[in-house]
């Protein structure tokens, strides 16, 4: 972005939030890292990551910081920030207690097992992801508003004002985000028979002030009369007229019964560090706990960064993890999830008992494991750390890129085409190419397994690493490579998210790499043990920080997107 605009937005922001004794707010403006001594937030959008330190630099918290970050992405990120999808809050404060908030959409209760099957039983090609079909019930408004009610310092208005501020005045258009909605436009008008804020008659061009006005209203009412604003009212009104008129099937009833969930975070240990992430209905702590776990009895420090061994070894441990995540994993609110049972570190060692050091295994040989039976490309994240060392990792989306690029009409807001995480037919692949099974299948009310992944990483028990990626099944693999790469390969914070990755699922059975980051000689090995590789634009959008011995915080922005560190 150019520095005029940067610092433009700067100014607009700084005057936008009263501070009564400001403080330098620094940005990586050039894409390099920063270091800020008191509160960090990162996040896909400079302007999201400026209204979160403001938010800081006025006397909130973490947690006010990232529901304020949240609702700000809503407005300027809207490829993915949201208050029409879902996500996943982890909050550990600084007493050491952790909490998730489970945001997640849930299927309407009209929702059934084939609703996206024609009558021979075959997949209906975009029903589940590009119509009103697609939507689960929205969970971002009540669970922003549960992390702030428990959680908060700060009035709730103070901390969704400045998003409304950037909807009713507008913000300044990034170049990626202009061409993000230019080549969107045809889905945008074909999707909506209204008038939408991100049509225009002409393209958009970076620089450019798009105001959201409708969504400034819906933000108005969510700031006045709080989860009413949204699940009830006028805002319901509106989205379930928005349904009908779509052959949509949320009711009034799905609205109202939405709530949130508070859940026990899942933890592991991973040579001396604590890792703290999320339970299911993600997939994504187990993935990750599962891979740290498979890789822990290897010396890949030794081996070093994506050597061939390393990443064999990686890739095999990613084969099985995705394995079982078709066979066990799901909603927890719907079946027995038995997470203790597949984080078990023996399991663990069992899972990679068939690794042969020399050659792939192909899925076709790789099934599930048998853990002990229960006896007893968009979505974004952000990371904050106040300055009393409250830390937040949130992973949010709408699943594609602008969801089901459905506006609301009259509310300003993007539906979300997260029907599309469940197993619409077992055995076939989703947007991902995620082959789910049974456990994952379509029910009225279930939640559809994620694989985000928000993820806090102590050392000593002390807060150490904040992290987190969006990239649907790519992201479990991301969070891990970044955690690896810090803690064994002793990578700086940006160097380690900068670092090329790569990506595995089982299946497909395919390796893939991000273009031009693998050489031709590893390229060659690889293929020559038994890999099918495919080359990929990028992989993963890790926003992360990383907390230095002297309590400072240092950012890690992914040089991938546009990504955003600000600190103070
Ligand atoms: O919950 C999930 O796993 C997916 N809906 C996430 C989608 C995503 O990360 C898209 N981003 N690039």
């Amino acid at each position: 972005m150019n520095r005029c605009i940067s610092l433009f937005l700067v100014i607009i922001l700084i005057s936008a939030c009263t501070v009564k004794s400001p403080k330098q707010v620094i940005v990586n403006a050039e894409k390099s890292g920063i270091t800020a001594d008191s509160g960090m937030v990162v996040s896909a959008n400079l302007l999201s990551s400026l209204v979160g330190i403001k938010i800081l630099q006025k006397g909130g918290n973490a947690i006010d910081a990232a529901v304020a970050t949240e609702f700000a992405l809503a407005v300027c990120f809207p490829e993915a920030g949201n208050i029409g999808g879902g996500g996943f809050m982890v909050i550990r404060t600084n007493d050491g207690k952790s909490d998730v908030i489970d945001y997640r959409e849930k299927a309407p209760l009209l929702a059934s097992r084939n609703m996206f099957l024609d009558k021979s039983g075959n997949v209906k090609v975009g029903l589940s992801t590009g119509t009103h079909l697609a939507s689960g019930v929205p969970g971002t408004v009540d669970g922003l508003i549960t992390a702030h009610s428990r959680y908060g310092k700060l009035s709730f208005k103070d901390v969704i004002q400045p998003s409304i501020d950037l909807a009713e005045n507008g913000f300044i258009l990034t170049r990626e985000q202009a061409e993000d909605f230019n080549s969107n436009r045809s889905k945008f008008v074909a999707r909506n028979s209204g008038k939408t804020a991100f049509v225009k008659d002409s393209l958009w061009k970076e620089g450019e002030i798009m105001i959201q006005k409708d969504l400034s209203e819906t933000l108005k009412r969510i700031r006045d009369y709080g989860r009413d604003g949204f699940y009830s009212g006028r805002t319901a009104h509106l989205l379930l007229r928005e349904m009908k008129k779509g052959n949509g099937i949320m009711s009034e009833r799905d609205l109202s019964e939405y709530k949130s969930v508070l859940r026990v975070p899942l933890y592991s240990d991973y040579k001396g560090y604590k890792i703290i992430t999320v339970p299911p209905p993600s997939s994504g702590g187990i993935i990750l706990l599962q891979l740290l776990g498979m890789v822990e009895p290897f010396p890949i420090r030794e081996w070093g960064f994506n050597s061939i061994q390393t990443i064999h070894l990686m890739v095999e441990a990613e084969r099985r993890a995705f394995a079982d995540r078709s066979e066990f994993m799901g909603d927890p609110e719907s079946m027995i999830v038995t997470v203790n049972q597949l984080v078990n570190k023996k399991y663990l060692i069992n899972r990679m008992s068939n690794y042969n050091k020399n050659e792939a295994t192909p899925s076709s040989q790789t099934t599930h494991g048998y853990p002990e039976q229960h006896e007893s490309e968009e979505t974004t994240h952000y990371s904050v750390v106040d300055s009393k060392g409250n830390a937040v990792s949130v992973t949010t989306t709408l699943n594609d890129t602008f969801g089901n690029s459905i506006v609301v009409d009259s509310a300003g807001f993007l539906l979300n085409n997260q029907m599309d995480d469940f197993s619409v037919k077992p055995g076939v692949p989703n947007m991902y190419g995620l082959v789910g099974g049974d456990v994952n299948s379509i029910q009225p009310g279930k939640k559809m397994l994620s694989s985000m992944t928000p993820a806090i990483v102590e050392k000593d028990g002390k807060l150490f690493l904040v992290v987190g990626s969006p990239g649907g099944s790519t992201i479990p693999t991301s969070v891990f490579q970044v955690i690896v790469n810090v803690l064994d390969f002793g990578m700086s914070l940006e160097e380690a998210v900068d670092a090329a990755r790569f990506h595995h699922q089982w299946l497909p059975e395919l390796v893939y790499f991000e273009k031009n980051r693998i050489d031709s000689l590893a390229y060659q090995k690889l293929t020559n043990m038994g890999y099918e590789l495919k080359v990929r634009s990028s992989i993963g959008r890790v926003n992360a920080i990383m907390l230095l011995p002297d309590g400072k915080k240092v950012s890690g922005a992914d040089k991938r997107g546009n990504n955003s560190a600000c600190g103070y």
